[in-house]
């Protein structure tokens, strides 16, 4: 991999090298790249959701601090204060502060900090690309599982906001169990939430699929309760952007909404997260957990392609409402039938979590 992977690279062709990413704004409609060059574009790039998905978030943020590394010719001090700008980009996914931490943390003893930054980045996305196949592994087990004891042919499972590679490298967290099921021919068919108000579901997840030609059909937020009501849904795989130490987890606005209504059908509810993800500090994760607002704009205005291919962005609301726009919730613990971890699988529970992920450490 060596710097190499599906959502961003490293481009050497500049003179100075720097991170090329796909600009996850523009799908489905636009396949294009932004070169991220020094400090400003990759904080604008995460503010913006040029990139966004917490692994990628954090995947980003180390490169940012290799770049940042270019940016103040190797001065540790200059640097910290460029850490600061990246650490502060965007509030709910933990995996930005873990990463900025991790690689700052790294390089406070370094005497070559460009080449240093470098190789600590490659190391650290190369290991969360290790962690995100070992989620596929452990979570496809469940899917064999389940679709076992259903005795059907076919594994409906539902997933909510884009959880896939654009969000964490190379396979995702969500998907990437999908992936593995489609590698090991199961027949499997994925319910994807829109999930408005950005369309994380409808324009990436969907676009991921497609591409790996995975049957798949999108969904209002709101129709997922209706299908397991009517034993339409085997299971719930979501992503996440920060797990509590008690197993409470923040993922995308909604997906406390579809916990519920799991819980209330007996649906099983599963988390995919690297060890990154989970945050040790937070023991309440309802009440600890940094909610990211975002702008109500993105609520009163969508994005589409109108009849001659134009992408153009409407207004959906009356001119004068108020609107306002949480980007995250937190589902708790108590809802959510097992994380699926590189290290496999595990009760949200704190004592369980601290078994395997603290006391192993
Ligand atoms: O606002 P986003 O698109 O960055 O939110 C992304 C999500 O909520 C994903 O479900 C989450 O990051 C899981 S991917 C690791």
């Amino acid at each position: 991999m060596q710097g190499n992977y599906k959502a961003l690279w490293l481009n050497d062709d500049l003179f100075d090298e720097c991170l090329e990413v796909i600009d996850q704004r523009q799908l489905p409609f636009v396949y294009d790249t932004r070169h991220l060059t020094n400090t400003e574009e990759v904080v604008n790039a995460i503010k913006n959701m040029t990139v966004r998905g917490a692994g990628v978030i954090g995947s980003v943020a180390a490169f940012g601090i290799y770049i940042a590394a270019i940016e103040v010719e190797g001065d540790y001090e200059a640097l910290k204060e460029k850490a600061v700008l990246i650490r502060e980009s965007r509030p709910t996914a933990v995996n930005l502060m873990w990463a900025v931490d991790k690689m700052m943390e790294l390089l406070k003893d370094s005497d070559d900090l460009v080449d240093d930054a470098r190789r600590f980045a490659i190391e650290l996305n190369d290991e969360e690309a290790l962690e995100s196949q070992k989620i596929a592994e452990y979570g496809c087990n469940i899917i064999e599982d389940i679709l076992k004891k259903s005795g059907k042919t076919e594994i409906n499972i539902l997933t909510h906001c884009n959880a896939g590679w654009l969000a964490v490298i190379d396979e995702g967290t969500a998907l990437a169990p999908i992936y593995e099921a489609k590698r090991r021919g199961i027949d499997v068919h994925v319910w994807v939430d829109e999930t408005r108000p950005r369309n994380q579901g409808a324009s990436l997840t969907a676009w991921e699929l497609s591409q790996s030609g995975i049957k798949h059909t999108i969904i209002a937020d709101n129709t997922g309760g209706h299908l397991m009501q009517h034993g339409m849904v085997d299971m719930v795989i979501v992503g996440a952007d920060r797990v509590s130490a008690n197993g409470d987890v923040a993922n995308k606005i909604g997906t406390y909404l579809k916990a519920l209504a799991a819980h209330d059908n007996n649906v099983p509810f599963y988390v995919a997260i690297p060890t990154s993800t989970f945050d040790f500090e937070i023991r309440d994760g309802v009440k600890g957990i940094p909610i990211e607002e975002r702008s109500a704009d993105e609520v009163r205005f969508i994005k589409g392609v109108d009849s001659e291919g134009v992408v153009r962005e409407v207004r959906i609301t009356p001119e004068d409402s108020p609107a306002i726009n949480y980007g995250f919730d937190v589902t708790p613990a108590r809802l959510i039938t097992g994380l699926i971890t590189n290290r496999g699988v595990c009760e949200a529970d704190f004592d369980k979590i601290q078994e395997k992920f603290k006391k192993s450490n």
